[in-house]
């Protein structure tokens, strides 16, 4: 099966990041046909720095590859490399409904946490359809607030599809269940938004200092604790043994365990889950060119398939009668 995602190089990616979605990317390579990229277009719609943005790209690069991408079997690109992707928006959008883009809570959401509402950020989801028709995927494993996304793009390609005749694949699966929302170290959703997150590369010491600064309530060291309620334990789960993470919650209902004691635990096990990773972090940070390298061969595959759908879509739109 075709499995495709994109991920923003909107900023450092973090620990919430990792859980929600990156970890499953790095699952279903193995078993499917996985086309992932960096959406580079996408990130514009929030005006960043132009120095920021490549800079961003490469490190997510660097992140993936470190986490294990499997560099031969994976099409792994920046999205800009391939800019056929455009050409197909252009024509995704004059099929697309206005008051369908009207519906979507993420351009509201974005507008109310102060990002400017151009009209990128309110047409990024034909983008993103383009994206995944564009290269025929079928399964698109994204967190649960880019589910509507992933409606959008079905209702899209049924429209094209019954004006123009078959051209696209409708993805026929959308969401695969991840990890609940991941707490940042304030409680809210971890986020590059926020400045709350962990980054699942930051310096060790400051993983610790973060960690040991995560918001817990006052509930003196005696007395029992609800470990459903707490950010620190939400956090440990991910990196504990179900054995160990049994155990902590036991202790966290019995009491005499104070949230000192359980963030100490929660940084070793946060430090030791990555460790494996960090070496070949660093490896590729004194090896920008072959993270470009790779970037650059999974384009190239990336455009074989996106120009052949866009020839389809071209033709089928009449502009090639
Ligand atoms: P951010 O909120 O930091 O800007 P993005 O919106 O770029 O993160 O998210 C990229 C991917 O990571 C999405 O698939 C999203 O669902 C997932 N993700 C981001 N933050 C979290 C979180 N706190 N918990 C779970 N998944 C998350
Ligand atoms: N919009 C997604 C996000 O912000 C990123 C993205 C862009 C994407 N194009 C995509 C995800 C296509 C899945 C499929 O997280």
């Amino acid at each position: 099966m075709r499995v495709l995602s994109g991920i923003q190089p909107s900023g450092k990616l973090h620990i919430g990041n990792f859980f929600g979605a990156m970890r499953q990317h790095l699952q279903l390579q193995a078993e499917h046909d996985s086309f992932y990229f960096i959406a580079d277009y996408h990130a514009l719609t929030s005006n960043p720095q132009p120095d920021e943005i490549a800079g961003h790209t490469l490190g997510v690069a660097m992140d993936y590859i470190a986490l294990g991408l499997d560099t031969e079997k994976t099409v792994f690109w920046r999205q800009s490399d391939v800019p056929e992707v455009t050409e197909l928006t252009w024509l995704l959008s004059c099929v697309t409904p206005m008051g369908l883009l009207q519906r979507c809570t993420s351009f509201k959401d974005k507008v109310s946490q102060g990002l400017s509402p151009n009209h990128g950020l309110f047409a990024y989801p034909v983008l993103q359809a383009a994206d995944i028709l564009i290269y025929n995927s079928e399964l698109v494993p994204v967190g649960a607030d880019q589910k509507q996304h992933i409606e959008v793009t079905r209702d899209i390609a049924i429209r094209f599809n019954n004006a123009y005749g078959e051209v696209f694949a409708v993805p026929k699966e959308h969401i695969i269940e991840s990890v609940a929302i991941v707490p940042g170290v304030d409680g809210r959703k971890m986020s590059k938004s926020y400045g709350n997150t962990i980054e699942i590369f930051e310096p060790e010491k400051s993983v610790n200092k973060k960690i040991m600064k995560i918001v817990t309530d006052s509930t003196p060291v005696e007395d029992p604790k609800d470990p459903d309620k707490c950010n620190v334990f939400a956090l440990l789960r991910l990196v504990a043994s179900p054995e160990e993470s049994g155990e902590w919650e036991n202790k966290y209902r019995n009491g005499s365990m104070g949230y000192g004691e359980a963030k100490k635990r929660l940084a070793e096990l946060m430090l030791d889950y990555f460790k494996p990773f960090r070496q070949k972090r660093t490896e590729l940070e004194n090896n920008i060119n072959y993270v470009k390298e790779v970037l650059a061969s999974g384009a190239e595959r990336a455009k074989a398939v996106a120009g052949e759908t866009l020839e389809k879509a071209r033709q089928a739109v009449g502009l090639r009668k």
